[in-house]
Order: structure tokens, then sequence, then C-alpha cells
């Protein structure tokens, strides 16, 4: 093909790609098959790929995300972005109705409304010139938003190009929001990665839309809904439904549910209907938007301080519920936080059935003072998980104790820590507890620790699911046999994981103690743990007194590490592993460094950094990040950074790699 045939290609290649977009993201009604549709659009990411002059920021390729920004910027609207007057109930809206038409006096007895959801998302305006999107901001304190076109433009059903005849340029108002489904799906990963989950849609829209990085906000699945145009270089229709399709024959998704209605009866039945229907829709909405749909009318009545007084938000009610608590459940989380969580007399909340509350925390729960029995009030206020937001304590009856942090984990039995000044009670049953396994036997693999190459969630999900693995020592009993069971594991894999379990069986005793996952023990506790008491069995049987003699080591971590020796499942998992043929080099303090620590920098070219690290370990030295006057010895590779500075300034003795080595072959070691 010669450039001209590229290029008419490529054009049309995304013009039938838009077609299919908008027929799928903004119609909900797909023209082709998803096979089809993902072989087209890799013809055109080939094409632009071999021909990248040609690649647009307009291009359906493009809706991936493209690069991030330093920091969002402030944009000022051309037309402020106003916000809206809110009422709660039919009086309220019956005076509404009858003040505008007092005002008004247009001489029609019924006035003309358009009815749209209230979307529970945030607010945007889009900037299109030459039909091309140029600007999404948000809308900020209604003068001055944020610049957020990086991730606005990978929103799926944002047109980045607008259809059909369009003004030279146009600003279109709307709402971004998160689905329910969609959702629910990030706080799931999010609750698997062991991070924070978004309280409600709206913040998590708000959070996705926010973000420098735009391939993130890429994968959040967030929808636009346009309800206004601002201005346009042509005249605005006469009514607002008339816009409402002018910006659909644009390739605007329009929210389900918006009805044009004559008088304010109509408005009150469809208000009632829109309420019903609610708890069906894919996304939350807090209330019901009236709009005047005359254009003139609009003008006339204009606008009081910041919101106009032809449009209202009819906001439903709170949802608020009351119900009996009938106890408290703990549940334990992967990082072995016990979380109480109220089980309640089933109720229903805006359509949904709700038999448990979340409490949060042990404070919370005493904050609440919930005790069984008790009447509680519960809210869902565009959160998923219903919240008790309240006890009616002047209806208890009798005297109920209050609950308490039980003693043993509900899940595994092990004893529950709780160190002073601690929020979080976690379960002691680290690599024991099926609760937590997953987590602590992705930590006993992982890199710093037992170093075992290839195993990843998704392996160990499946070691689990076949029954076979239950705890780390049984990764050691693993053979061909039954790895083959588990999917896309071939003979080649099965070896290869083989012999990284196996050989992570030479190891030290810091990345044994750092596997354990004991908590607040890092590497650098594992390190002094190891120093200080240089055998396990030692360590296994200090005291409280005896760990907070460690150098660096405070109550907590002294607690914890007492507390976890102490249980009997945690020594047998170790004893097991010992079975196992774990072993180490003892440490050894044939140097005489101690108190003084080791300090590595630049690159070395005989060993990596961890294995000098492991070298030094084993012969009881500690290895520390930064050069001090307590440092022993810095060891110095290629391209050594300020560390080997700062010990020229101290008069500390640098090694070069091969002094190193000459040391390391005078202890019997070599890497
Ligand atoms: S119209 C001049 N329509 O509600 C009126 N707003 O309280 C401009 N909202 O900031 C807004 N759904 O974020 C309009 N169908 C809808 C809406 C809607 C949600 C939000 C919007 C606005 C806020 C005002």
């Amino acid at each position: 093909m010669n450039f001209d045939e590229v290029y008419i290609q490529v054009k049309s290649l995304r013009d039938q790609i838009e077609v299919w977009d908008h027929a799928y993201y903004v119609l909900d009604d797909p023209l082709v098959s998803d096979a089809h549709y993902d072989r087209v659009f890799q013809q055109l990411r080939d094409l632009e790929q071999q021909h990248p002059h040609l690649v647009t920021k307009e291009s359906p390729t493009q809706k991936v995300g493209g690069k991030a920004v330093d920091a969002l910027l402030s944009v000022r609207h051309s037309v402020p972005m106003l916000s809206l007057d809110n009422i709660f109930s039919e009086t309220q809206w019956f005076d509404f109705d009858r003040k505008l038409s007092d005002r008004l006096q247009n001489g029609q007895n019924q006035q003309t409304y358009v009815c749209e959801p209230k979307l529970d998302g945030l607010a945007m305006s889009l900037r299109y010139e030459h039909g091309v999107l140029v600007r999404a901001a948000t809308r900020g304190d209604g003068t001055e938003g944020e610049d957020v076109t990086h991730t606005v433009r990978t929103v799926r059903n944002i047109p980045l190009r607008l259809r059909g005849v369009f003004p030279e340029w146009i600003e279109v108002r709307g709402e971004i929001l998160m689905p329910l489904a969609a959702f629910a799906r990030i706080n799931e990963e999010a609750w698997l990665r062991g991070e924070r989950q978004f309280a409600n849609p709206r913040n998590a829209a708000a959070g996705s839309v926010r973000q420098l990085d735009p391939t993130v906000a890429a994968r959040r699945g967030l929808k636009f809904f346009a309800y206004a145009v601002a201005e346009a270089s042509t005249s605005l229709p006469r009514t607002h439904e008339q816009t409402l399709e002018w910006l659909a024959d644009l390739g605007f998704a329009r929210a389900s549910w918006v009805k044009r209605v004559v008088g304010a009866d109509e408005v009150a039945q469809h208000f009632a209907a829109l309420a019903k229907a609610r708890a069906q829709l894919p996304y939350e909405i807090d209330g019901m938007v009236v709009k005047l749909d005359d254009r003139i009318g609009q003008d006339i009545l204009g606008y009081v301080a910041r919101a106009p007084r032809w449009a209202i938000a009819w906001k439903f009610p709170a949802q608020e519920v009351q119900t009996r608590l009938i106890g408290i459940d703990w549940q334990v989380g992967r990082t072995g936080a016990l979380t109480p969580v109220a089980h309640l007399e089933p109720v229903q909340v805006g359509g949904v059935t709700v038999r448990h509350a979340t409490l949060h925390n042990l404070a919370e729960m005493q904050r609440l003072d919930v005790r069984p029995g008790d009447q509680v009030v519960l809210y869902r206020a565009g959160d998923v998980i219903p919240k008790i937001d309240r006890v009616l304590v002047e209806q208890r009856t009798g005297e109920v104790p209050a609950v308490v942090l039980p003693l043993t984990c509900p899940v595994c039995g092990a004893h529950v820590q709780r160190p002073e000044g601690e929020a979080v009670a976690r379960c002691s049953g680290g690599l024991f507890c099926p609760a937590q396994r997953m987590e602590a036997l992705l930590h006993f693999v992982s890199r710093k620790a037992m170093a075992i190459d290839g195993l990843g969630e998704k392996l160990i999900q499946q070691l689990f699911e076949k029954g076979l693995v239950h705890q780390p020592a049984d990764l050691y009993r693993l053979n061909r046999d039954g790895l083959r069971q588990l999917e896309r594991m071939g003979d080649k894999l099965a070896s290869q994981l083989l012999l990284s379990i196996a050989q992570s069986k030479a190891t030290t005793l810091p990345r044994l103690l750092l596997a354990l996952g004991i908590r607040t023990v890092g590497e650098s506790t594992a390190q002094a743990l190891a120093t200080h008491f240089r055998d396990l069995s030692a360590l296994m049987h200090a005291s409280l007194d005896d760990l907070l003699r460690v150098p660096d080591i405070g109550p907590v971590t002294a607690e914890y590490v007492a507390g976890f020796f102490a249980e009997d499942h945690n020594r047998e998992i170790i004893e097991d592993l010992l079975r196992c043929g774990i072993h180490w080099t003892p440490v050894q303090d044939a140097v005489g460094w101690t108190g003084g620590s080791v300090v590595l920098t630049g690159t070395l070219e005989h060993m990596s950094r961890q294995q000098a690290r492991d070298l030094l370990l084993r012969l009881g030295a500690k290895v520390s990040s930064s050069v001090s006057a307590k440092t022993f010895a810095v060891i110095a590779g290629h391209d050594p950074g300020s560390k080997r500075t700062e010990a020229e300034r101290l008069g500390i003795p640098i090694w070069d790699e091969a002094q190193f080595l000459a040391f390391l072959a005078e202890k019997g070691l070599q890497p």
C-alpha cells in the first residue's frame, strides 16, 4: 500500500469502529460479534504501529489511555457550572410548581417539565471543537475546575469525535459515574490486594477521573450521561427535550427514566415510579431532577444565587430502616485483622435485603455500644454496604453485656492479639489460619523471604483448591504428579518450580524469620533477631524481656514475636519446615563486627546485591542501607553513590569487590 492507501484504510477502519463503539457503548445494541470487532480493532492497531505518524488522539485505539500527567491543571469555565436547589417532599414539589407558574405568568395552568434521574456521580464539562473532544473539566467550585481530559478520554461511551452534523464548537455538560457492577469489581480487586476500598461509587468515580495516569481510569468502567448544553456556536434548541435529542444525535448516551411530562401531578407520579425502580438501576441515583422544558421560560425565570429557578432536585428520603441485632460475628481478613460484623434480622433497604452490616472495628463497635437484641437504625446512603447509624438504647430491654473481643480466632482457634495502643486486633495464626494462608504463603515465597520463583497467587490458589498445600511445609512435599494436576502446568514449568522450591531450602536465618510472617517483623528486624540470638531455638524460647534487649526492638514487636512462638500451631509449622530440610549456615561472628554494620553500594560483578547480603548475614554481619559512624565497612562496586563519599568523609574502610571476595574466601565462602 502506498501512503494514501494506508491513510484511507486507517480512516475507514476508524469510522467503522466508531460506529460499532457507539452501538455497543451508547445504544447498548451491538452490531457485530466481539471476535469480529477484535479482529478489525487489531488491524487498526497494527497499521497504526507501522505508521505511527497516522496516530491521532481521536483514534479508538487511544481509549486505553495515553501518557500520565504530572498534575491536574485548573480550568476556568466559560459558563459557570451551577448547582440545584433540593426539595424532599411532595408538598415542597407542589409549592415549587406553583411559584414557578406564578413567576412565569405564561397563561398555562400546567407546565411542561422534563424529569431526569439525579445521577450520583460527578459533573463534567466537555468541550468539542470542530467535532473533536479538546477538553474535559470537573465542576470544581463552579467557576474553576480541573482539567481531566486525559482520563475522561478513556471513558468508553464518550465520543472522541461527534457524530453527524455538529456545530463548530460546543460545551456539553453531564455526569460521570461508576456503575454498581464496576464498583463491586474494583472494590473486590482492591480488597484482594489489601488496598483501601472506595466508600461508594461516587468517590470511586471521582478518584478514577482525578488519576494522573489515564490507564488506571481506562479500566474503571466509567460512564457518562449528558444532560445539558452550556453553550455552542449555533443557537440552542427551543426545548430541553430537543436539547437531549440533539445530544443523542451527536453521539452521547442518555440515562434511562428521562421523561417529558405535563403538569405537577404527572411529575409526582413519575417520582414515585422512579423511586420504585431505583433499586433495579445499574447505577446509583439519589433523586429526580425536574427541569422546565421551554427554553424561553427558563430564560425568563433565570437564576437565584447559584441555582436555576427553572429546575429542582427532588431528593429521595434517606434510606433508613430499623431492625434487630441478632449478634456480632467476627470476620478474619487476609492479614488476620478481626472485623466485627453485625448479624441482623433481615430487612429491606432501598430494595435490597440486608442481613449484615459492617461495624468497621472494635473502636466503632464500642462507640455505638451495640449489644445483642438491640434495635438499630441502618442506612444505605450511596454506599453499597449498609452501616449502622445508631442504637435505640431507650428500647433496650434487660441487661445484656457488651460484646467483647474473642480470645481466639473464630476461623482457626489461634490466640487473638491486640498490643497496647493498636487499633486492630489480629489472629496470631498467620501461616496456619485458613483466612490468612493465601497472604501468608505469598509472603513466604516472596523474593526477600524464601525466594521461590514462579509461585504466584493463581498457582497458590490452585494448590489450595486441589488440597495439595495447606501450610508452607507442604510446598516441600510437592512432586511432579501433584503439580501436573494444575492448569497450564507442563513438564518444563513443573521442573523449574520443583527446582526453585528445592533450592530455597538452603537459606539464611533472617530469611526464614522474615518468611514466617510475624507481624511487624520486616527484613531489618529479622536481621536484628538473627544476629542477636544466633540460633532459632534460642529465639523461640526468648522471654519478652530477652526480646526487649535486642537493639531496635520495641514492645509491640516483642509482644508479636513472643506471641507467635508461644502458639503451638506456629511451632509445629517451624518443626515441619525443618523436617523438610530447610537449613542455613549458622550465624557466626568470626569477624568480630558485632554492633557495627556493613553497607553495600554500587554494582558488584560476581554476585547480586542480594547474594552479597546473604553472605554477609551468614558471617553475622548486620547489613544496613546507610553509612553512619557505626558502619564497620563499606563494600563499593561499580558506580558507587554518595555512600562511598560519605564513608570517605567519616574515614570508614572501603573495600572493592576483589577485597570482599578475598575476605569471603578467607572465611571459606564464595558467591
Ligand atoms: S442539571 C443548572 N441534571 O446535580 C443545572 N444535574 O445539584 C445543572 N446532577 O452538579 C445541573 N443528575 O452534578 C442536572 N440529570 C441531572 C443531574 C444533575 C445529577 C448533579 C450535577 C450537579 C448537581 C446539582
